[in-house]
Protein backbone atom coordinates (compact mmCIF):
# COMPACT_ATOMS: atom_id res chain seq x y z
CA UNK A 1 0.00 0.00 0.00
CA UNK A 2 1.26 3.21 -0.99
CA UNK A 3 1.99 5.47 1.82
CA UNK A 4 -0.27 8.65 2.74
CA UNK A 5 -0.06 11.11 5.34
CA UNK A 6 -3.15 11.33 7.37
CA UNK A 7 -2.36 14.68 8.53
CA UNK A 8 -2.42 15.76 4.54
CA UNK A 9 -5.83 14.33 3.29
CA UNK A 10 -7.57 15.95 0.16
CA UNK A 11 -10.95 17.17 2.19
CA UNK A 12 -13.39 16.75 -1.31
CA UNK A 13 -12.29 14.40 -3.74
CA UNK A 14 -14.20 14.68 -7.41
CA UNK A 15 -13.97 11.65 -9.45
CA UNK A 16 -14.64 11.19 -13.54
CA UNK A 17 -14.98 7.80 -13.86
CA UNK A 18 -14.30 7.02 -17.21
CA UNK A 19 -13.49 3.91 -19.42
CA UNK A 20 -16.40 1.17 -18.85
CA UNK A 21 -17.06 1.22 -22.81
CA UNK A 22 -13.33 0.61 -23.59
CA UNK A 23 -12.66 -1.94 -20.76
CA UNK A 24 -16.05 -3.80 -22.08
CA UNK A 25 -14.86 -3.54 -26.27
CA UNK A 26 -11.39 -4.86 -24.62
CA UNK A 27 -13.13 -8.04 -23.63
CA UNK A 28 -15.57 -7.99 -26.67
CA UNK A 29 -18.47 -7.26 -24.19
CA UNK A 30 -20.91 -4.92 -24.49
CA UNK A 31 -20.73 -1.44 -23.11
CA UNK A 32 -23.63 -2.43 -20.31
CA UNK A 33 -20.85 -4.82 -18.96
CA UNK A 34 -18.58 -2.14 -18.37
CA UNK A 35 -20.47 0.13 -16.77
CA UNK A 36 -21.76 -2.91 -14.28
CA UNK A 37 -18.43 -3.69 -13.70
CA UNK A 38 -17.80 0.29 -13.34
CA UNK A 39 -20.87 0.28 -10.29
CA UNK A 40 -18.32 -2.71 -8.78
CA UNK A 41 -15.24 -0.05 -8.51
CA UNK A 42 -18.21 2.64 -6.93
CA UNK A 43 -18.79 0.29 -4.36
CA UNK A 44 -15.19 -0.26 -3.72
CA UNK A 45 -13.96 3.20 -3.55
CA UNK A 46 -16.38 4.61 -1.72
CA UNK A 47 -16.32 1.84 1.04
CA UNK A 48 -12.30 3.36 0.96
CA UNK A 49 -12.57 6.84 0.95
CA UNK A 50 -15.09 6.80 3.85
CA UNK A 51 -12.05 4.28 5.42
CA UNK A 52 -9.49 6.59 5.27
CA UNK A 53 -11.76 9.55 6.42
CA UNK A 54 -12.05 11.49 2.81
CA UNK A 55 -14.72 14.11 4.30
CA UNK A 56 -16.50 14.60 0.61
CA UNK A 57 -16.78 12.54 -2.54
CA UNK A 58 -18.08 13.53 -5.47
CA UNK A 59 -18.65 10.99 -8.42
CA UNK A 60 -19.10 12.06 -12.08
CA UNK A 61 -21.73 9.05 -12.94
CA UNK A 62 -23.94 10.88 -15.73
CA UNK A 63 -23.46 13.84 -17.65
CA UNK A 64 -25.83 16.08 -19.50
CA UNK A 65 -24.69 15.41 -22.86
CA UNK A 66 -24.42 11.51 -21.73
CA UNK A 67 -27.87 12.06 -22.54
CA UNK A 68 -26.89 11.76 -25.95
CA UNK A 69 -25.58 8.16 -26.12
CA UNK A 70 -28.05 5.52 -27.83
CA UNK A 71 -31.32 4.24 -26.09
CA UNK A 72 -29.84 1.36 -24.49
CA UNK A 73 -27.23 2.48 -23.36
CA UNK A 74 -28.72 5.66 -21.51
CA UNK A 75 -31.19 2.92 -20.02
CA UNK A 76 -28.54 0.67 -19.28
CA UNK A 77 -27.08 3.01 -17.18
CA UNK A 78 -30.25 3.88 -15.28
CA UNK A 79 -31.14 0.28 -14.04
CA UNK A 80 -27.65 -0.03 -12.93
CA UNK A 81 -27.69 3.39 -11.10
CA UNK A 82 -31.53 2.78 -9.21
CA UNK A 83 -29.47 -1.29 -8.77
CA UNK A 84 -26.86 0.64 -7.25
CA UNK A 85 -28.76 3.18 -4.92
CA UNK A 86 -31.22 0.16 -3.76
CA UNK A 87 -28.39 -2.07 -3.10
CA UNK A 88 -25.96 0.06 -1.00
CA UNK A 89 -29.10 1.95 1.00
CA UNK A 90 -28.32 -0.62 4.07
CA UNK A 91 -24.30 0.05 3.64
CA UNK A 92 -24.85 4.09 3.29
CA UNK A 93 -27.69 4.81 6.15
CA UNK A 94 -25.09 2.09 8.23
CA UNK A 95 -21.78 4.06 7.76
CA UNK A 96 -22.70 7.39 8.51
CA UNK A 97 -22.80 8.36 4.96
CA UNK A 98 -24.77 11.34 3.79
CA UNK A 99 -26.02 10.82 0.53
CA UNK A 100 -26.59 13.74 -2.13
CA UNK A 101 -27.04 14.72 -5.67
CA UNK A 102 -26.84 17.36 -8.33
CA UNK A 103 -27.70 18.08 -11.30
CA UNK A 104 -30.95 17.98 -13.43
CA UNK A 105 -32.16 15.25 -11.60
CA UNK A 106 -36.03 15.95 -12.78
CA UNK A 107 -34.60 14.57 -16.00
CA UNK A 108 -33.83 11.48 -14.32
CA UNK A 109 -36.69 8.44 -14.82
CA UNK A 110 -39.03 8.14 -11.52
CA UNK A 111 -37.62 4.83 -11.12
CA UNK A 112 -34.29 6.41 -10.44
CA UNK A 113 -35.59 9.43 -7.88
CA UNK A 114 -38.08 7.02 -6.22
CA UNK A 115 -34.79 5.34 -4.92
CA UNK A 116 -32.82 8.56 -5.08
CA UNK A 117 -34.89 11.08 -3.26
CA UNK A 118 -35.42 8.93 -0.16
CA UNK A 119 -32.05 8.20 0.07
CA UNK A 120 -30.69 11.59 0.00
CA UNK A 121 -33.50 12.45 2.80
CA UNK A 122 -32.95 9.54 5.23
CA UNK A 123 -29.26 9.76 4.99
CA UNK A 124 -29.71 13.41 5.70
CA UNK A 125 -28.14 13.58 9.49
CA UNK A 126 -24.90 11.17 8.74
CA UNK A 127 -22.28 13.01 8.81
CA UNK A 128 -19.04 10.75 8.32
CA UNK A 129 -18.89 11.00 4.45
CA UNK A 130 -20.79 13.33 2.02
CA UNK A 131 -21.27 11.31 -0.94
CA UNK A 132 -22.78 13.69 -4.21
CA UNK A 133 -23.40 11.68 -6.99
CA UNK A 134 -23.35 14.36 -10.44
CA UNK A 135 -26.28 12.67 -12.39
CA UNK A 136 -27.33 14.83 -15.38
CA UNK A 137 -24.70 16.70 -14.53
CA UNK A 138 -23.03 19.64 -16.79
CA UNK A 139 -20.46 22.42 -15.22
CA UNK A 140 -21.65 25.17 -17.67
CA UNK A 141 -25.42 24.36 -17.01
CA UNK A 142 -24.92 24.40 -13.23
CA UNK A 143 -23.18 27.74 -13.69
CA UNK A 144 -25.89 29.33 -16.17
CA UNK A 145 -28.75 27.77 -13.49
CA UNK A 146 -26.95 29.77 -10.75
CA UNK A 147 -26.24 32.99 -12.91
CA UNK A 148 -29.99 32.95 -13.87
CA UNK A 149 -31.15 32.80 -9.92
CA UNK A 150 -28.52 35.69 -9.80
CA UNK A 151 -30.18 38.05 -12.40
CA UNK A 152 -33.69 36.64 -10.60
CA UNK A 153 -32.74 38.12 -7.68
CA UNK A 154 -31.75 41.46 -9.35
CA UNK A 155 -34.78 41.84 -11.47
CA UNK A 156 -37.29 41.19 -8.14
CA UNK A 157 -35.29 43.52 -6.10
CA UNK A 158 -33.16 40.94 -3.93
CA UNK A 159 -29.81 42.22 -4.45
CA UNK A 160 -28.02 44.77 -5.92
CA UNK A 161 -25.84 44.30 -9.02
CA UNK A 162 -22.22 45.07 -6.96
CA UNK A 163 -23.92 42.19 -4.94
CA UNK A 164 -22.45 39.84 -7.91
CA UNK A 165 -19.50 38.46 -7.42
CA UNK A 166 -17.58 34.81 -7.65
CA UNK A 167 -18.73 34.43 -4.02
CA UNK A 168 -22.53 35.23 -4.65
CA UNK A 169 -21.53 32.90 -7.89
CA UNK A 170 -20.57 30.00 -5.86
CA UNK A 171 -23.02 29.99 -3.20
CA UNK A 172 -25.61 29.10 -5.36
CA UNK A 173 -23.53 26.33 -7.08
CA UNK A 174 -24.91 22.85 -5.70
CA UNK A 175 -21.67 20.99 -6.47
CA UNK A 176 -19.58 23.28 -4.25
CA UNK A 177 -22.15 22.51 -0.97
CA UNK A 178 -19.24 20.64 0.32
CA UNK A 179 -16.40 22.96 -0.62
CA UNK A 180 -13.94 23.10 -3.51
CA UNK A 181 -12.61 19.74 -4.08
CA UNK A 182 -8.91 19.53 -3.57
CA UNK A 183 -8.46 16.64 -5.60
CA UNK A 184 -10.18 15.40 -8.66
CA UNK A 185 -8.89 11.95 -10.23
CA UNK A 186 -10.16 11.36 -13.80
CA UNK A 187 -9.50 7.68 -14.94
CA UNK A 188 -9.42 6.07 -18.19
CA UNK A 189 -6.47 7.98 -20.11
CA UNK A 190 -8.34 11.42 -21.05
CA UNK A 191 -6.94 14.83 -19.63
CA UNK A 192 -9.96 16.80 -19.86
CA UNK A 193 -12.42 17.75 -17.46
CA UNK A 194 -15.75 17.15 -19.31
CA UNK A 195 -17.82 19.85 -17.56
CA UNK A 196 -17.16 18.25 -14.21
CA UNK A 197 -17.10 20.84 -11.56
CA UNK A 198 -15.95 23.82 -13.48
CA UNK A 199 -16.86 26.20 -11.32
CA UNK A 200 -15.35 24.36 -8.11
CA UNK A 201 -12.29 22.83 -10.16
CA UNK A 202 -10.41 26.78 -9.89
CA UNK A 203 -7.82 25.54 -7.62
CA UNK A 204 -7.98 21.79 -7.72
CA UNK A 205 -4.98 19.60 -8.22
CA UNK A 206 -5.63 16.93 -10.77
CA UNK A 207 -5.04 13.86 -11.38
CA UNK A 208 -5.18 12.00 -14.68
CA UNK A 209 -5.02 7.61 -14.26
CA UNK A 210 -4.47 5.52 -17.66
CA UNK A 211 -6.36 3.01 -15.20
CA UNK A 212 -10.09 2.10 -17.19
CA UNK A 213 -12.96 2.91 -14.46
CA UNK A 214 -13.89 -0.81 -13.67
CA UNK A 215 -9.97 -1.62 -13.07
CA UNK A 216 -9.64 1.37 -10.65
CA UNK A 217 -7.97 -0.22 -7.48
CA UNK A 218 -7.43 0.91 -4.12
CA UNK A 219 -4.09 0.64 -4.98
CA UNK A 220 -4.92 3.46 -7.67
CA UNK A 221 -6.80 5.72 -5.38
CA UNK A 222 -4.10 5.85 -2.70
CA UNK A 223 -1.27 6.53 -5.99
CA UNK A 224 -3.95 9.60 -6.33
CA UNK A 225 -3.68 10.58 -2.81
CA UNK A 226 0.37 10.04 -2.55
CA UNK A 227 0.29 12.20 -5.56
CA UNK A 228 -1.98 15.28 -4.14
CA UNK A 229 0.13 14.89 -1.10
CA UNK A 230 3.31 15.60 -3.18
CA UNK A 231 2.00 19.05 -4.40
CA UNK A 232 2.33 22.40 -3.63
CA UNK A 233 -0.95 24.43 -3.29
CA UNK A 234 -0.40 28.42 -3.81
CA UNK A 235 -3.40 29.61 -4.81
CA UNK A 236 -1.93 32.29 -7.04
CA UNK A 237 0.19 33.31 -3.91
CA UNK A 238 3.68 32.86 -3.05
CA UNK A 239 5.19 30.61 -0.73
CA UNK A 240 8.30 31.29 1.26
C1 LIG B 1 -17.76 6.43 -18.22
O1 LIG B 1 -17.36 5.46 -19.11
C2 LIG B 1 -19.16 6.24 -17.72
C3 LIG B 1 -20.11 7.22 -18.25
C4 LIG B 1 -19.83 8.19 -19.06
C5 LIG B 1 -21.48 7.09 -17.81
P1 LIG B 1 -17.60 5.61 -20.67
O2 LIG B 1 -18.91 4.99 -21.01
O3 LIG B 1 -17.44 7.01 -21.11
O4 LIG B 1 -16.43 4.71 -21.22
P2 LIG B 1 -15.50 5.01 -22.46
O5 LIG B 1 -14.90 6.35 -22.25
O6 LIG B 1 -16.36 4.96 -23.67
O7 LIG B 1 -14.48 3.92 -22.42
C1 LIG C 1 -17.23 12.02 -18.56
O1 LIG C 1 -16.90 11.01 -19.43
C2 LIG C 1 -18.58 11.77 -17.95
C3 LIG C 1 -18.63 10.76 -16.91
C4 LIG C 1 -17.60 10.08 -16.47
C5 LIG C 1 -19.92 10.54 -16.34
P1 LIG C 1 -17.29 11.06 -20.98
O2 LIG C 1 -16.83 9.78 -21.55
O3 LIG C 1 -18.72 11.40 -21.14
O4 LIG C 1 -16.42 12.29 -21.52
P2 LIG C 1 -15.81 12.56 -22.95
O5 LIG C 1 -16.91 12.38 -23.94
O6 LIG C 1 -14.70 11.58 -23.17
O7 LIG C 1 -15.28 13.96 -22.88
MG1 LIG D 1 -15.84 8.09 -21.73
Amino acid sequence: MTLIDARNMPRHVGLIMDGNGRWASQRNEPRSEGHRAGSRSVRRIVRLARRIGIEALTLYAFSQQNWARPDDEVTALMVLLQEYLLSERVEILGNGIRLAAVGELAELPASVREVLEPLCRDSQPNDRMTLTLALSYGGQEEIAAAARGLAKDYAEGRIQLEDIDASALGKRIPSQRVGQPDLIIRTGGETRLSNFLLYGSAYAELFFSERLWPEFSEEDFFTAIASYQGRQRRFGQLVT
